[in-house]
């Protein structure tokens, strides 16, 4: 990524990106530790997304996410994160009731979460308001495909635009997003073809999920990739740790230390 060792990571240098070929990593955040921890490993970009819901909050789905809780997670991120760009997801039922509102609620997420960019689900009524947003000055991300705040709309979290009509549809959707100013689009779960197909269509990023190894970049949520959630897990999650085990182990430990009189020892003690 181009910025400058000292400087935040701009819109402009995840397009420049693109034009270089030069793919990119963009992982969730919803904390200060791992937002510190995420931009000192030169994470360009740290999204804090309403899957705070469901990977933090014990929600089964993002529908119940707040704007407030939104607030409070994207303003640990944004205190942690010096370097990479800060993109806080608009939770639903925050954009869906206007445009005047939807903007209010955008400037909220970053005057007071600090956040440098929002990111908004769909195409449709989104576009406009994508284009309302960046012309006010509000970096937006588009997403499309699998979009999970709609999932009673959609009928469960499966692949999007697998026949050519849906598959145009979602291409439509995103050159929408990007000719209103979006700048990047994030593609969930669609099949690889229609991945490379968008990324090829758009002159902005396209940031994948599930949406295969065309995209320009990759994301995926932080407990995911740590190995901290359970149960079955989509087909493009790749666990590159296994924290819950190494969770499990020094609770356990801490437990039998404690049992057998051996925490704390001599040199914990004043
Ligand atoms: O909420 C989220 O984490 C997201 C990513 C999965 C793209 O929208």
């Amino acid at each position: 990524m181009a910025a400058g060792d000292d400087a935040r990571v701009s819109i402009h240098d995840l397009r420049a990106a693109k034009r270089q070929g030069q793919s990119f990593a963009v992982l969730t955040a919803y904390d200060h530790p791992t937002a510190r921890i995420l931009d000192d490993a030169g994470i360009p970009v740290l999204l804090v997304g309403d899957s705070v819901g469901t990977a933090v909050l014990g929600y089964d789905s993002t529908i119940p996410v707040t704007l407030e809780e939104m607030l409070h997670h994207v303003s640990a991120v944004a205190r942690g994160a010096h370097r990479a760009l800060v993109v806080a997801d608009m939770p639903f039922g925050s954009y869906q009731a206007g445009e005047d509102a939807a903007m209010a609620n955008a400037v909220r997420l970053l005057k007071e979460g600090g956040a440098n960019a929002v990111k908004i689900e769909g195409g449709g009524p989104s576009v406009a308001l994508t284009r309302r947003l960046t012309q006010a000055g509000v970096p937006a991300m588009g997403h499309v495909g699998l979009t999970p705040q709609s999932v009673n709309q959609l009928g469960g979290h499966r692949v999007q635009g697998r026949d050519a009509g849906a598959g145009q549809r979602i291409l439509a959707d995103a050159q929408a997003l990007a000719e209103a100013g979006a700048f990047a689009v994030v593609l969930e779960c669609v099949p690889a073809d229609l991945g490379r197909a968008v990324t090829e269509a758009v002159d902005v990023p396209t940031i994948g999920i599930g949406a295969g190894a065309g995209c320009d970049a990759q994301v995926l949520v932080l407990h995911d990739l740590l190995g901290l959630t359970s149960g079955p897990k989509p087909r493009f999650v790749k666990a590159y740790a296994h924290l819950r085990e190494h969770i499990a182990d020094a609770a356990k430990a801490f437990q039998a230390e404690v049992r057998d009189g051996d925490y704390p020892g001599p040199e914990h003690t004043y």
